[in-house]
């Protein structure tokens, strides 16, 4: 088996045959009464938190060590975030620099802000090179929105159903609402389609495969139905996250572009989630060779420091003039000294080529995993992207949730950190993480599929 490492954790001296370490049953005493203690007063937790109520301490490269010494392997950067792994050091003193030099300076020019913006322009494909900066991935798909209305001259929002946008009303207004969590109106002028879903496909051609042009046709009878012909744009999760790492298929998104050219509809792509790295591209766009008008990154662009940005293409820079694009925290020192050093390092450690090995590893390895394991419905995997689809029969598929559940408190229990979504699992380990420590997270999630069938079916 191979060790390929881009990590600059010196792996050589980590003893791969105690990782993870599990010293105390999680969660453990610890982990329980700071857990108590914290939620007396912290109260809306995500479910993942609620399903494994474990407390850490701290984070190194892959791995993660719980109030009680319990050390896991990291199968979820945060929720996509430390893409790089945690606390890299380059990144740590590029943010600690900053830290005692120039904490904020509104959005007056600083040098390193001038570097980051220049890098970007030279890294993005084609003409995206105008930027401005803020400090969530909500934020940054407000502003998106806000540059396609303003150089658009138009109101209505496109987009996906089971995309996921963020918590503000804008961007929540792009998504599936609940009324009792968010509000009983969406946003006038915002609307919904289905989007390509490979594995459960609405249109099919006569051999079976995913029929793209109708759902093309779709969005154009829709548009012409059903808005009232004032679409600015049309705003997609390039790969879906949240709804369960859902891929789309190839000839979706060059197909959309031409689409949208010829309706003068922009296209945004929102790679809060995919983008910097997580599949193996600066864009997970350029899979496709598609450059949107506007992009949105965040969550790994400052590696788990909270800096986002939107990018748009050269024509709608100007666009940034209109819509008072500034913000309180957006493009601090840090911020920018976060994001630039975590630039460099993906590029000083050839970290996009690695990622698309580590996939290749990854997928391989699934695969063999849904030959054993019927519950196992189907797997998808771009770069360190990946989730499980888990069925109660692969001809019907059935979601199996309670599978689900089962296979995301097994795994953890034995000292793996990662995410859940319903009978959907998902992974997403730090793009750096070695072939042998990914394997074992690997198996430690096929251990939790057998012990479900087992048990379950
Ligand atoms: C694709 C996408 N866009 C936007 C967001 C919102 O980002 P934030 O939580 O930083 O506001 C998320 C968060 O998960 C996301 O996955």
């Amino acid at each position: 088996m191979s060790t390929t490492s881009c990590s600059t954790l010196d792996w050589a001296k980590v003893d791969l045959s105690r990782w993870p370490e599990i010293i105390v049953p999680p969660p453990g005493p610890k982990s329980d009464e700071y857990h108590r203690r914290c939620t007396k007063y912290f109260k809306g937790l995500s479910g993942q938190v609620k399903l494994f109520p474990v407390a850490f301490e701290s984070g190194k490269g892959c791995t993660l060590v719980d109030v009680d010494g319990n050390r896991y392997i990291d199968f979820s950067s945060g929720i996509y975030v430390t893409t790089l792994g945690h606390c890299h050091p380059k990144i740590s003193e590029a943010v600690a620099k900053y830290a005692k030099q120039l904490m904020n300076a509104h959005d007056f020019t600083t040098p390193i802000k001038m570097k980051l913006v220049e890098k970007l322009a030279e890294i993005l494909p084609g003409d995206l090179n105008g930027f401005q900066f803020y400090d969530s991935g909500t934020t940054a798909v407000e502003a998106g929105m806000r540059v396609m209305r303003a150089t658009s001259g138009r109101n209505e929002m496109l987009s996906c159903y089971y995309d996921f946008h963020g918590k503000t009303y804008g961007s929540v207004s792009l998504a599936q609402i609940r009324s009792q969590i968010y509000g009983r109106v969406r946003a006038p002028g915002s609307h919904m389609v289905p989007r390509p879903d490979v594995y459960r496909p609405m249109w099919t051609n006569d051999d079976g495969t995913i029929d793209t042009d109708s759902y093309l046709a779709f969005y154009d009878e829709y548009i012409n139905k059903a808005t009232v012909g004032d679409v600015a744009g049309f705003v997609l999760e390039p790969i879906q996250g949240w709804g369960g790492s859902i891929m789309p298929p190839d000839d979706f998104f060059p197909k959309l572009r031409r689409y949208c050219d010829e309706k003068g509809i922009l296209l945004m792509a929102d790679e809060v989630l995919t983008g910097w790295g997580r599949t193996g591209k600066w864009l997970c766009m350029e899979h496709w060779g598609v450059v949107p008008d506007v992009v949105t990154l965040g969550k790994g662009f400052g590696n788990g420091f909270p800096v986002t940005c939107v990018a748009v293409r050269e024509p709608h820079k100007e666009s940034f003039e209109k819509i008072s694009a500034s913000s309180s925290y957006g493009g601090n020192p840090m911020a920018c000294a976060a994001a630039l050093a975590s630039t460099e390092v993906i590029e000083e450690e050839n970290l996009l080529e690695y990622c698309a090995e580590l996939g290749a590893h990854c997928t391989k390895t699934l695969n063999e995993m849904k030959d054993r394991h019927p519950i196992i419905g189907d797997v998808r995997c771009r770069g360190a992207l990946m989730g499980i689809e888990l069925v109660k029969d692969r001809q019907t598929k059935e979601p199996f949730n309670a599978a689900g559940e089962f296979v995301y408190q097994h795994a953890f229990r034995n000292g793996l950190a990662w995410i859940p979504a319903g009978h959907i699992l998902r992974m997403s380990p730090p793009i750096v993480m070695d072939f042998d420590t990914a394997t074992k997270g690997l198996e430690l999630i096929e251990e939790a599929i057998g012990a479900a069938e087992k048990e379950l079916t």
